[in-house]
This record gives C-alpha cells, structure tokens and sequence, in this order.
C-alpha cells in the first residue's frame, strides 16, 4: 500500500536504507533527520550514463538539488560534472574536486565578481540567459585577454506539462533567451571576440515525466544550431538541462533508456556533444526525511500527527502542494489499521506547514516515527531557520555502514551571525565599555 523508493525496503516490519534499521540512525543522531542511500545515487547516475553509453554525454549533477559536499564528492568521483548556479556552488565544486571543464554555469544573475572567479576556475561553459549577461563575460573576457567558452540558454517555448513554480521554458519565463535574440546574437558574432559560441543551452522545468516535451525542445535547438551554422556559428554542445520526472507517488516517467532512445539519434544527426544536468533524478528517491510523532492531535473533525520537522526542513509540501509519501517507520503491513486517517503537520507557525493530508498510518502515537520519501532532491538545500529552528542532520548509507554526512545545527549556529551589541542603540555604553576594555587589555601588555 504504500510506495517505497528503491533502497529503503521493510524488513521485518522495519524499515530499512538499504541494510541498516532507520531506527538504529535515530538513536544516535536524532530527529528530524535525512538519510541517503549511497547505492541509489550511484546506480542512477550509472544507469542514465549506461542508457546513453552511445553518445557519451557529460552528465553534470545539478548542485542546486542537493549540494551536501560528501554527495558531490561521491558523484565527482564517479565521473560525474556539475551544473551551477552560483559562486558559493562554484566555491562548492572547486572544493569537492571537481574539474573546470566538467563545470557548467547557469544562472539569470551571474553578478561581476562571479563570472571573474568562474573564469578563474577555467569551467567549460557559462549558460548565459541574456544579451547583458553575454556583453558582460564579453568585455571580461577581452580584458583578460581569454575567450570564452558560451551556451545561449535558448528558450524554446515549450510547455513541459509540469507545475507551474518548475516550468521554465515557456514565453513568459524569466529564463533563457528567444529565438530572435539568439538569432541575432548568431548573426552578429563577430562583434564578441572573447566569446567562443559553442553551445545551445536549455532547461524546459523539472519533474518532467514524458519524453514529448524534450523532444520538441531538442527539435527547435535544432533549429537554432542549423541556423548558427549558417550564419558562421560552429555550435557543437547542446546542453538539455535536467528536468527527468521521479515517482513520489503513482506517475510513470520515462526510464532512463526510453529517455535516451528518444534523444540519441536526435543528438547523433545534428553532429553536437550532448551535456545533461540531472538533480532529482540522481538524488530524489536516494533521500528521505525521518520524523517523530511528537503529538497525535485528535479534535471532532480531524486526527492530526504533529512530527518534530517543519516546513523549514522540507518545503517541497508547502511550497508546491508536493506529494510526498508519508510511511511510518515501525509497522506491520498486514496488521496496519486503515481506518484511521492522518494529516501530517510540522510545528511551524503557518497553516501551510502540512507533509500529506489524510493519509492512513495506521495507530500512531507520540514517539513513533515517520519518514517522508523523495527528500533527497530539492530538501535539506532548501531547509532554513525559520521558528529559531536547527536545520537538520544529513546520514549516508553504504550497505550496512552509515555516517554523518551533515552535524545537527546547535543553539550557538542560530546566533552566530548576528550582532547582538549595536552601539548607537545604547547611547554608545556599549562602545565606551569596549574602549575601556581595549585600553586595559594595552596596559596590561606593557
Ligand atoms: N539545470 C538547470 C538550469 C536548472 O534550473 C535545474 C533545476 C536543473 C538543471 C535540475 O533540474 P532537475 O533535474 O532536478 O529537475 N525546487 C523545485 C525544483 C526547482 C528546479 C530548478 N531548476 C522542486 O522542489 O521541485
């Protein structure tokens, strides 16, 4: 009855990631907390590598999805690149090993400074998503004397059939570049000497399900491509961006082969390396969230399980109405009791802090736990302090092993950027105190 995600399984009426008892996490490290499974993630970046084995394409994991450094450093060494979209995930793939020229660079804000350090780091490519964006790392480039290497994000205008907070390629959207601009910006190439134009960039939304909507993208970059090469503009890259559809509930997206019979020969005929920028396909079903029921809440209306994780540790709920399982931790499938209905509802002080809506989990009380399925992409890098609260602990899991990938924030990390001493707010005490110090601390020195 309900859905569980590759390598967290029930045994003996408890579950498991892959061969450790979650129970046994909880005990040492506490709740909330997200677990991750080392065997997922790698199988799905091997099985979408195998899938497209043909064209060899380089696959740069989406740091956006989920930048934990142990996880970018595992799929690093699987030979994965990355696709970023800031100088702190640039900071973050220098730091986990990752080579310049399997680093990609997407973003509608890149600012100066980070395309100066993005230079320095020698990526391969910026994804550029404006004709500012493009005069700018142009007039960078030609004063340090580089030329760069390009993708236009080139916006297709496709609908990819997906929520609307994740549709990114239609006419309205903030992203990518139309068709005309590109064409203009092929036409007039010449005038950009530190631009090497190389590639067509796209990323039509996420948690795409079907192939159609790649296809058609993949169709009009075509078209692009042709008509660059026409006008003098030898483009080899077509980066598809990510977008791959997971099951958090009862959809049916593509495997990664059909995925890849649907792309491939595309790719092959128009002559260009293929670049794919996956995150929750890699990492969403790898991940899980672990909660404990702190209250069950019953009023005349409804039977409410209030867990010690909020909308802060994983926003994907309240954010886009996200369908997460809900599965409690310790139960016994033939035995569950399916009369009893749930919401399930963190402590935070705002009515969209629901995970799952009349959901049957069976006789919950206080203590029992929960984990929440498809955490693993687009969660703990979302979490915050929101309600003065600690983001959570990350586990990983290799078989029967199992590590703190991420410590539990601390009171002291809830205060550690602020000042709490404002000098102008208490007539300058606070100032003449320090002066005082300072000059005690210089006596005491002689
Ligand atoms: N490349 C680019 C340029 C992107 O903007 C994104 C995601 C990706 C790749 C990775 O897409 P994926 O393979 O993960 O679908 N917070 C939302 C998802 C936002 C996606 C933003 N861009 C969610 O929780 O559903």
């Amino acid at each position: 009855m309900f859905y569980y995600p590759h390598d967290f399984k029930m045994t003996r009426n408890t579950l498991h990631c892959e061969r450790v008892p979650i129970h046994q996490i909880v005990e040492e490290v506490g709740t909330p907390v997200y677990v991750y499974s080392y065997k997922t993630l790698v199988d799905h970046f091997r099985k979408l590598k195998s899938a497209f084995k043909k064209i060899k394409p380089l696959i740069c994991f989406s740091v956006k999805s989920n930048g934990n450094m142990a996880i970018l450093k595992l799929l690093v060494g699987e030979g994965a690149g990355l696709d970023i979209v800031s100088g702190g995930e640039l900071y973050k793939a220098v730091r986990a090993g990752c080579p310049g020229e399997r680093i990609v660079y997407a973003s509608v804000g890149k600012t100066p400074q980070e395309i100066k350090e993005a230079l320095k780091a020698k990526i391969f490519f910026f994804n550029v998503e404006s004709a500012a964006e493009l005069d700018l790392i142009n007039s960078i480039a030609v004063q340090k004397k580089v030329v760069v290497n390009v993708a236009l994000r080139f916006n297709p205008d496709v609908d990819a059939k997906t929520h609307k907070h994740i549709t990114t390629a239609v006419k309205s959207s903030k992203f990518g570049i139309d068709a005309k601009t590109v064409h203009e910006i092929f036409a007039n190439h010449a005038s950009y000497p530190g631009i090497r134009f190389s590639g067509i960039h796209m990323h039509i939304g996420s948690q795409i399900t079907q192939a159609a909507p790649f296809i058609e993208a993949v169709r009009k970059a075509g078209n692009m491509i042709e008509e660059g090469r026409k006008l003098g503009v030898a483009v080899d890259h077509l980066n598809l961006g990510g977008g791959l559809g997971i099951i958090y509930q009862n959809e049916e997206p593509q495997s990664p082969q059909g995925f890849a019979d649907a792309i491939s020969p595309l790719i092959e005929k128009l002559g260009v390396k293929l670049i794919l920028e996956p995150g929750r396909f890699i990492v969403g079903n790898a991940g899980a969230l672990i909660t404990k029921v702190i209250y069950v809440k019953e009023s005349h209306h409804k039977r409410f399980a209030v867990v010690d994780a909020g909308m802060n540790d994983l926003l994907r709920p309240a954010l886009y109405e996200a369908y997460h399982e809900v599965v409690p931790v310790n139960h016994n499938a033939k035995a569950l009791d399916d009369s009893l209905n749930y919401d399930v509802v963190g402590p935070v002080c705002e009515s969209a802090d629901v995970f799952a809506r009349d959901r049957k989990l069976g006789q919950l009380e206080s203590d029992h736990l929960l984990a929440i399925f498809g955490a693993g992409a687009y969660g703990s890098v979302m979490a915050s302090n929101y309600n003065g609260r600690l983001r959570p602990a990350e586990v990983l899991v290799k078989g029967n092993q199992w590590e703190v990938i991420r410590r539990r924030e601390s009171m002291k990390d809830l205060t550690r950027y602020d000042v709490e001493e404002v000098s102008f707010l208490d007539n300058g005490n606070h100032r003449k105190a320090k002066r005082k110090t300072a000059k005690k601390s210089v006596k005491s020195l002689h």
